[in-house]
């Protein structure tokens, strides 16, 4: 089996899954409340978090795939993008087990991760295909010509989508992170309620930050209980936005690359606007889509494994 291990920003996670990509335990701890106060991750509280958490979470994973260590046969950790403190947590606990068993390993892209969530069975994925990845902390267009590679091809000039979900949730009054409780509240609102703008900028790019404005606006110059009663209609209105914006570049990447198959992944492909918008789109289940383990397990799949014991001088880094 392949041990995998995340702790690029605030889940601590670790998973099992075989040498096919079947999942035997996928065991994910949120710190979200322990940020939530804050309205965002604070960096060296996640570290420390992280620290606490590591060693649990990658026990629990092993007891529920009802394994010891002696059945790994590969550590995958993620070593970046990330919050640099958080991934220098999980990446030294992962060379302490693969030293200790000597066993080789496989330093993971993070974004490789959200792909490779798709190579994960009952039904995985085959490459080519063009990749929609939106995270909290990523919105890109990816060219996927096999397992182990991926080429951007559009990214976003301000925020991620999942930011913007976040931000437009914490306008909104919605807890941390918002995008799950936003998506929720939208479905009891009129999406045509209000005409959001979303920037078009040129080639295969996205913008979000103008869209955020717009909410703060109005929610602005609403008086206090007309905007209590306006809530579902502006989370509505704005997810439609943001959606519109996500559908359309996407849709535009797939006319100008002829890509005969399209994906999405990371934390906003768990939105249902945007699930039920892309019907033809191949998607991970909800809980693949945001940050967990198993997708890095499945990603050290595909990466050039260091054989024992050449690794431990591998560094994170931050930016991708
Ligand atoms: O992939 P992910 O777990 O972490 C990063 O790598 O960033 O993505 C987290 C992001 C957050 O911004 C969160 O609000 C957003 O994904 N998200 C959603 C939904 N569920 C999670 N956004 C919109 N609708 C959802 N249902
Ligand atoms: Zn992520």
């Amino acid at each position: 089996m392949i041990l995998g291990i995340e702790t690029s920003c605030d889940e601590t996670a670790a998973a099992l899954i075989t040498l096919e990509g079947e999942i035997r335990s996928n065991v994910v701890s949120s710190q979200a409340d322990l940020h939530a106060r804050y309205g965002g991750v604070v960096p060296e509280v996640a570290s420390r978090r992280h620290l606490e958490l590591v060693m649990p979470v990658v026990r629990e994973a092993l007891g529920e795939a009802d394994a010891s260590l002696d059945d790994v046969e590969l550590v995958g950790v993620t070593a970046g993008p990330g919050l640099i403190g958080a991934l220098l947590v999980g990446l030294a606990a992962a060379k302490a087990i693969a030293w200790s068993k000597r066993l080789p390993f496989a330093p993971v892209d993070h974004l490789h991760g959200h792909v490779a969530s798709l190579y994960l069975q009952s039904d995985p994925v085959q490459p080519p295909f063009l990749c929609l990845l939106a995270s909290g902390g990523h919105t890109l267009l990816l060219d996927v010509p096999d397992h182990g590679s991926q080429h951007v091809i559009g990214t976003t000039l301000d925020d991620a989508a999942g930011e913007a979900f976040d931000k437009g949730a914490r306008l909104l009054g919605l807890g941390y992170p918002g995008g799950g409780e936003l998506d929720r509240l939208a479905r009891q609102g009129d999406p045509t309620a209000y005409d959001f703008p979303v920037a078009r900028v040129p080639g295969l790019d996205f913008s979000f930050s103008g869209l955020k404005t717009a909410l703060l606006y109005v929610v602005r110059d609403l008086p206090a209980d007309e905007l209590e009663r306006r809530r579902p209609d502006l989370a509505a209105s704005y997810q439609r936005a943001l959606v519109r914006a996500l559908v359309e570049r996407t849709r535009a990447a797939l006319e100008e690359t002829g890509a005969e198959q399209l994906a999405v992944v990371g934390g906003v492909a768990a939105n249902s606007e945007l699930r039920a918008s892309l019907p033809d789109a191949a998607l991970a289940p909800p809980l693949l889509c945001t940050d967990n383990a198993a997708m890095i397990a499945s990603a050290a799949r595909f990466t050039e494994p260091i054989p024992y014991p050449r690794y431990l001088a591998v560094d994170a880094y931050a930016s991708a």
